[in-house]
């Protein structure tokens, strides 16, 4: 069975990128599980469904019609045959995906689509349930994180880059009530695995991350 790498974490540790690179590295498969739970909460909010009725969003999760087409640029989303690349990175949807991802039906509605990901040579899977639930028997398992100031900060930069005003102290208030959401919510609350390994990227490049992964890898 192809190898599976799991790179788990807080919001803004770095995840997205390093996971994106080290695929095009490898040449490997690349799970973003956190657009799973955008889409499919964009996809319940579009079918005006109510986003604590776990039963119905489970339902619309289960029946997803998406697509994930690798292009030169990135991964590019397809809903119902929609590009809805841009549409699930908004704040909006971000808030959307994390109402239904504490949902247990949605869950494990989306288990088996995740598996499915898991195809020869290997497969990087992002996430913060990847090592605990998703994919327990993983070859390599890593808890990505960061100071919150530090996370506070790469988000202020980013919002920055794309000419949006913003608070960076107001950023690092959002970073920690997310991280406490996170990682006290009832299902699949973030938390490393037992055997998983801690890399703090508070003081590294991304480089320097992808780099220590790939040591991890080739032991
Ligand atoms: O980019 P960011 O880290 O803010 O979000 P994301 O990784 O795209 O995930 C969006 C939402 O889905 C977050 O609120 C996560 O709590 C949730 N999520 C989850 O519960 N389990 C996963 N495996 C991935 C994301």
């Amino acid at each position: 069975m192809a190898v599976v790498i799991t790179i788990d974490g807080p919001s803004g540790a770095g995840k997205g990128t390093v996971c994106a690179r080290l695929a095009e590295q490898l040449g490997w498969h690349l799970l973003d599980s956190g657009a799973l739970y955008r889409i499919t909460g964009l996809a319940a909010s579009r079918k005006q469904i109510a986003l604590d009725d776990d039963a119905a969003v489970a339902a619309v999760a289960a029946a997803l019609d998406v697509h994930f087409e690798p292009l030169a640029t990135g991964v590019q989303v397809m809903l119902e045959g929609e590009n809805v690349t841009d549409t699930i990175r908004t704040e909006k949807v971000g808030s959307l995906a994390s109402q239904v991802a504490a949902l247990p039906a949605v869950r494990a509605a989306l288990l088996q689509r995740q598996r499915d990901f898991r195809l020869t040579p290997g497969l990087i899977a992002d996430g913060r349930d990847m090592g605990t639930v998703v994919f327990p028997n993983a070859e390599v398992k890593v808890f990505l994180t960061a100071s919150a100031e530090e996370r506070g900060r790469r988000r202020y930069e980013q919002l920055l880059d794309k000419g949006f005003n913003a608070s960076l102290p107001a950023l690092i208030e959002d970073i920690r009530a997310r991280d406490d959401r996170d990682s006290n919510r009832a299902v699949a609350p973030l938390k490393p695995a037992d055997d998983a390994i801690t890399i703090d990227s508070t003081e590294l490049t991304i480089d320097q991350v992808c780099e220590h992964v790939a040591d991890l890898v080739r032991k």
